[in-house]
């Protein structure tokens, strides 16, 4: 809950954290736009994110298709959340605590934010501009930062 509270309960003059509510919205709509094209976006992520590290595909063992319409839905529900912080913290940080027992790595989420922002950009065409790159690299930010926050309290038997 600390960061989540520290970030987006700081209170600036506008009552916003870091995320501000023009990048809410920016992120929420520009979802939308992607959402009709969820299965093309997944394959677009995913061939991106082996393409810049090809070591990780040997870590994702279930059906392809599958995994990219579990990892769209919880993008939703993340971007949907983002106006209910209290709800989506506690998601957010059981993710990133599973994510522990996927073999994910603090390092990784470097990657799959490039090719999240890759994805978006070739989703949106037209549509992407650099206030929506940063609205999105803002949001990945918290996301990322909660949920190996989260993954940081597993504890893990070295081998
Ligand atoms: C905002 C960031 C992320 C989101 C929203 C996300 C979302 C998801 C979701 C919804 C699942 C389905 C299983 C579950 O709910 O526990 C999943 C599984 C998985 N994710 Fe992520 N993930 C993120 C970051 C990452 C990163 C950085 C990696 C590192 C490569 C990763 C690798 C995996 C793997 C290996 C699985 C299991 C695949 C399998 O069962 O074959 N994820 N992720």
């Amino acid at each position: 809950m600390g960061f989540f509270k520290s970030l987006f309960g700081k209170k600036t003059k506008k009552e916003e954290g870091p995320v501000s509510a023009k990048q809410i919205e920016l992120v929420q709509s520009t979802f939308a736009m992607v959402a009709p094209i969820a299965d093309k976006a997944a394959e677009i992520f995913y061939a991106k994110l082996f393409e810049l590290d090809p070591s990780l595909k040997s870590m994702f063992t279930s059906d392809m298709a599958e995994q990219g319409k579990k990892l769209m839905s919880m993008l939703a529900a993340a971007v949907n959340g983002l106006n209910n912080l209290e709800a989506l913290v506690p998601v957010v940080q059981d993710l990133g605590k599973r994510h522990v027992g996927y073999n994910v790595e603090d390092s990784h989420y470097d990657t799959v934010a490039a090719a999240l922002l890759y994805t978006l950009e070739t989703g949106l065409g037209d549509n992407w501009n650099e206030e929506v790159k940063e609205a999105w690299t803002t949001v990945y930010v918290v996301l990322a930062t909660t949920m190996k926050d989260a993954a940081a309290t597993v504890e893990t038997v070295e081998e």
